[in-house]
């Protein structure tokens, strides 16, 4: 993560959370939980709210948190608290048609059912039939059920219908996680590789977004050409960018690395460093369609 050092302030805080095991977090399923959700938790491990996600958990530096019943009985979904923050920030409500272009194994989709209380659609779209398998059984476990599985690549989402709200948590080189797991870091060619197909995801996603409508794209990696660059190259005239406020530290988004322009708009995108949640890292990009 050298290669970062110039773009991540606190860079030693950064170092020492990414040395240690992360700590486990988990989601409220408020589909399935019961009234005595909480103590059961309690019972079961040591746990810390988050500060600012009522319906996170912290359970410490441990690695079997899908070891209780409430995991089983749906009452929770194992989530990185970093990676709540995308469908936070989309903000879904009741009655909403929401898309999620790169959905599985579903912690995204299985949050948004969450928000809009099973009423409105949510459509779960994944491009490997594989991990469509891990979908359909979080969906069935956490009750998602207003969750309505499709097995395309996201650049062939038919244009037939508009979409309140869109989450693109695209595919990426996870460089936000396998830092923390001592996994081999991606070239530098390869995210730049990866970020032709998120750019397509991307801008064939802001064409499903009603006017008006909301879009959020994401990513688990630190890389700009993943980041920055895929949203500068996706702005255009019928899309502006909205700036994201949270209430825990974070760093604003890059306008410009290695000598590579991105934009002063950038500053209203949001990078997630694990020393911030000692979760993984995140970066989230909010788009408002025009009228
Ligand atoms: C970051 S993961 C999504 C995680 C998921 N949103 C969640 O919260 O559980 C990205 C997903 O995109 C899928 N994917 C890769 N290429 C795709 C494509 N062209 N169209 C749709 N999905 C794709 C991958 O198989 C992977 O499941």
């Amino acid at each position: 993560m050298e290669k970062y050092k110039e773009i991540i302030p606190e860079y030693k805080a950064f170092q020492k959370e990414v040395e240690k095991d992360p700590v486990a977090s988990v989601r409220r399923n408020n589909l399935k939980a019961r009234p005595d959700f909480e103590e059961k938790l309690a019972k079961d491990f040591e746990v810390e709210k988050s500060s600012w996600n009522k319906d996170v958990y912290r359970l410490g530096r441990i690695d079997n948190p899908g070891t209780s019943m409430l995991h089983w009985r749906g009452e929770y979904y194992v989530q990185e608290e970093s990676a709540t923050a995308p469908v936070e920030i989309l903000n879904p409500k009741p009655g909403d048609h929401v898309l999620d272009t790169c959905s599985a194994p579903g912690g995204k989709t299985t949050q948004i059912a969450d928000k809009i209380n099973n009423t409105g659609i949510v459509v779960a779209n994944e491009k490997s039939g594989q991990r469509m398998k891990s979908l359909h059984a979080n969906v069935y476990r956490t009750g998602a059920f207003s969750a309505n599985t499709l097995n395309l690549d996201g650049r062939r989402i038919p244009e037939d219908t508009e979409y309140d709200k869109v989450l693109v948590d695209a595919p990426c080189s996870g460089e936000g996680n396998n830092c923390r797991r001592k996994e081999k870091a991606a070239s530098e060619q390869q995210t730049k590789d990866i970020s032709k197909l998120q750019v397509d995801l991307l801008k064939k996603a802001l064409n499903l977004v009603k006017p008006r409508g909301t879009l959020v794209y994401s990513t688990c990696t630190f890389s700009p050409w993943e980041n920055e660059q895929v949203v500068s190259k996706a702005l255009n005239d019928t899309t502006s960018l909205e700036r994201i406020k949270l209430d825990f530290n974070h760093c604003r988004g890059l306008e410009s690395f290695e000598g590579e322009e991105f934009g002063s708009e950038m500053d209203k995108t949001v990078r997630i460093y694990p020393h911030h949640l000692k979760s993984g890292g995140m970066y989230v990009a909010k788009f408002r369609k025009k009228s």
